[in-house]
């Protein structure tokens, strides 16, 4: 396939980075928008002609490098037992984890299959993009299995059982590792070009704690993907120091959020890993004025690392206009990078 995502992520030289974005699928595109007043979010997940065209619209409606599959990190719950529903306010769980749940977990492979006929239609539609599959890491994953509220989204219970149960949570956090091991490996069957490990609440612990006791989980999950030479991005979000653990023996790129200067991040990554990032989504509430004036202070930046992919530091805001990301991405193809 000729891409300049791929040919970025495995380190070749490109004209321009490659540009993407988190919760691209869905969320902001009218046409998506057009699509949920007469399905569910659910109901498009689980229908493969529907998943596929939400997955690709953004490669229509916004020009981007790459799609990414549109589904959930939640269904890994779901795929060992759990009750999920996507309420107007957010993702909530019927049975959200108690103490005596924890040795019941079963893992039910045929819970995921959707997704996998989902990746071979996206395929089968356009051969010419590649495609990003993804799961979420085993902590964000763990703190959503305790939201049986979804107007509280603070994360209290889950943090409290963290805390008051380690035994029981290092359980947890292990057999969603198992099943996100299987999954994973089902995606790199179906034809995923790239596989992102989207641990969105990794700051939510300190990240010693981080790197001591879930690091290792992520990385095993990593593994089954780059085992199958597909290239991989980890999105620790606000990680922050930690970010001086990473290095390729965890993953190709690191994705960075807004917290962090892309040349901070830089710093400290390991050279062997490159960047992904780092666009704050609320600069789109902003004037096309002020966020040319951000894409042109990362035109420095851009010139000296090809091993970098534009994309946010966190996913869309659902309010953002879609034409000033339409705006973005034409700005980033054709700007002059000045690259030799
Ligand atoms: O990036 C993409 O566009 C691909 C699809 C994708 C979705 N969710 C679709 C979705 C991805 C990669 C995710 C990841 C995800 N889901 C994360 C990690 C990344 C992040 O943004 O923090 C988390 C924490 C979730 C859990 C989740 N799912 C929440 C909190 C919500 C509700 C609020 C929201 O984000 O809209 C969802 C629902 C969800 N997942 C929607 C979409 C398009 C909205 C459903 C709808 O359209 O009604």
């Amino acid at each position: 396939m000729n891409s300049i995502f791929l040919d970025t992520l495995s380190g070749h030289k490109t004209k321009r980075p490659p540009v993407w974005f988190m919760r691209q699928a869905g969320r902001i595109l009218p046409s998506y928008q057009k699509l949920k007043l007469s399905h569910s979010f659910n109901s498009l997940m689980k229908n493969k002609e529907l998943a596929s065209e939400v997955t690709l619209m953004p490669i229509k409606d916004l020009g981007v490098d790459a799609a990414i599959l549109f589904s959930d990190i939640l269904i890994i719950p779901e795929s060992i037992g759990m009750e999920l529903e996507f309420t107007e306010n957010g993702p909530k769980f019927h049975n959200p984890i108690t103490k005596k749940d924890v040795s019941s977990f079963t893992f039910d492979s045929s819970k995921l299959d959707h997704v996998y006929s989902n990746i071979k239609e996206i395929k089968m539609t356009n051969d010419k993009v590649p495609l990003i599959g993804f799961c979420g890491g085993p902590l964000t994953t763990f703190l959503f299995m305790f939201r049986g509220n979804e107007k509280d989204k603070s994360f209290n219970n889950a943090l409290k059982f963290f805390y008051s149960h380690k035994k029981e949570s290092i359980e947890i956090l292990e057999k969603l590792t198992d099943a996100s091991i299987e999954y994973i490996k089902g995606q790199v069957n179906a034809g995923i070009d790239c596989f992102q490990l989207f641990e969105t609440y990794c700051g939510i612990i300190p990240s010693e704690l981080y790197k001591e006791l879930i690091l290792p989980l992520s990385v095993k999950i990593l593994d089954v993907a780059r085992d199958n030479n597909v290239p991989t991005i980890f999105f620790p979000k606000n990680f922050n120091d930690g970010l001086k653990y990473i290095n390729k023996d965890i993953c190709d790129f690191v994705s960075i959020d807004w917290n962090l200067s892309l040349e901070y991040a830089r710093d400290i990554v390991d050279n062997s890993v490159g960047i992904q990032g780092n666009m704050n989504p609320r600069l789109f509430y902003s004037s096309y004025e002020e966020i040319d004036m951000y894409l042109n202070g990362l035109l420095t930046f851009g010139e000296k690392n090809h091993d970098w992919i534009f994309n946010l530091g966190h996913g869309f805001l659902p309010d953002i206009d879609y034409l000033k990301v339409k705006h973005v991405v034409e700005w980033i193809k054709e700007a002059n990078w000045n690259r030799k």
